[in-house]
């Protein structure tokens, strides 16, 4: 499941809260979102935490979020390690605070042979600067003769986006009511479901989660294919 976690501000404005007291409640969901994950036995969770053009926000909110980061690794470090879950990235994380780059980067050492469950963040992330990055390293193989332009099919290209090793989605969530994707792994969720609930992010609990899930398993996926093809 990918989720675009949106509304935080929305949700503080209502609240008469500050923005930051928005993504601070925001960043509590995470675990509920990943208990919630793991009762239902959901693999993959791949959260748009920061995207490429969050940069652009307020100089005082950017720094807030990148401090709520560091704090928010600090406290789901245990969490991870008990209830045996892989940490990883993806995004372009040398943007980040130095010092979060090592927490993360530890974190996922710690973490790594954890093969049942995985947290994804997607941390300064952007499909067309993963897309970008991946194009020059493509480029790059391909002036070194490690494989024939002729011969690249998706498998290859896809081994270039910084979703490598990681399955594709098979369900996008966005809370918050906006019905966009944001620049959110668009290609991977190719052939994802869609879900847009209204909910701003900091009130998507458990019976959230289970309400997507369950709209989810209602849904025909046809590939191209016709209903009776897929029968
Ligand atoms: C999502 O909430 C969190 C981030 C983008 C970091 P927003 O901050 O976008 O909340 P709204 O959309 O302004 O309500
Ligand atoms: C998308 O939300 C990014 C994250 C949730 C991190 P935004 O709030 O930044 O998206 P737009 O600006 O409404 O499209
Ligand atoms: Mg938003």
């Amino acid at each position: 499941m990918a989720i675009i976690m949106d509304g935080n501000g929305r949700w503080a404005k209502e609240h008469g809260l500050s923005r930051v007291e928005g993504h601070k409640e925001g960043a509590k969901r995470v675990k509920d979102v990943m208990d919630a994950a793991r009762e239902c036995g959901v693999k993959y969770v791949t959260l748009y935490a920061f995207s490429s053009e969050n940069w652009s926000r307020p100089k005082a909110e950017v720094s807030a979020l990148m401090k709520l980061l560091e704090h928010s690794l600090k406290s789901y470090a245990k969490d991870f390690l008990k209830n045996k879950i892989r940490f990883r990235t993806i995004g372009d994380i040398s943007k980040l605070p130095e010092k979060t780059v090592t927490l993360i980067e530890k974190l996922k050492e710690e973490t790594k042979d954890f093969n049942e469950h995985c947290l994804v963040l997607a941390l300064n992330y952007g499909s067309r600067d993963e897309l970008l990055r991946a194009v020059s390293k493509i480029a790059r193989d391909a002036k070194q003769g490690i494989f024939s332009p002729e011969h690249i099919g998706w498998d290859d290209v896809s081994e270039y986006l910084d979703t490598a090793d990681i399955p594709d989605p098979d369900l996008m969530v966005r809370t918050s009511g906006e019905m966009r994707i944001s620049n959110y792994l668009l290609l991977q969720s190719a052939y994802a479901e869609l879900y847009f609930t209204q909910v701003n992010w900091p009130d998507f609990g458990r019976d959230e989660f289970m309400r997507a899930i369950g709209d989810f398993e209602r849904r025909e996926r046809r590939y191209g294919l016709t209903g009776e093809q897929i029968k």
